[in-house]
């Protein structure tokens, strides 16, 4: 039970791993992991443009890895002051270990350096574990997207959350 693993335990975990932005020979293990999390993944071609992304305004990854070894990504872009998060994973074996938190973390400081003021992401009602990441790390409700995300069974709403990304942000 990933949530009972001890604050030491999960802080050691993150120490190991170092997190940087993914490169185009990245693409094959983020789709596996994708699709490994995920109940709509991006394919590998889909991975390959995202990897190969030298320019912020479009969509680019961060990946956090341990030896060469990659756990998790986070996908991203930022116009001008604002940015936005379409995706985060991190594989099933390691979750909860607190590297989606070091993930996030990361992408938000770098968005911050880059000069953007507010982070905009969107989640599915029903991912409490996201939700709590998200909530966890300032991100607030703005409002409701009714029905917006397909479900085996029909719809569910999206959550549409933001934060501000202030100078002296933790
Ligand atoms: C959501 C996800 C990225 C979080 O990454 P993670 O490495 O498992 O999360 P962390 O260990 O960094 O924990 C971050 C926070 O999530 C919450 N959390 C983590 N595991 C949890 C669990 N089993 N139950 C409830 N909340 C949990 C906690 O609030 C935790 O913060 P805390 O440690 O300060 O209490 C990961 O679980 C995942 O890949 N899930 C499947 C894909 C997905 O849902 N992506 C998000 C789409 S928007």
């Amino acid at each position: 039970m990933t949530e009972c693993l001890p604050i030491w335990f999960k802080f050691s975990v993150a120490l190991l791993h170092k997190v940087r932005l993914a490169s185009p020979a990245d693409a094959e293990s983020l789709a596996a992991i994708d699709a490994s999390v995920n109940t709509h993944p991006w394919n590998k071609r889909q991975f390959a443009v995202i990897c190969s992304c030298g320019d912020l305004q479009k969509q680019c990854a961060m990946v956090v890895e341990e030896d060469g070894r990659i756990d998790g990504f986070l996908v991203f872009s930022q116009v001008l002051d604002e940015a936005s998060i379409y995706s985060v994973g991190v594989n099933s074996a390691q979750q909860g270990k607190g590297l989606g938190r070091l993930l996030l973390q990361t992408a938000l400081l770098r968005m911050r350096e880059a000069g953007a003021v507010r982070c905009l992401l969107e989640v599915r009602q029903s991912n409490v574990v996201a939700r709590r990441l998200y909530e966890g790390n300032g991100f607030n409700l703005d409002g409701i997207r009714k029905r917006y995300y397909p479900t085996e069974g029909g719809r569910e709403d999206a959550l549409l959350m933001s934060r501000h990304l202030k100078r002296n942000m933790q």
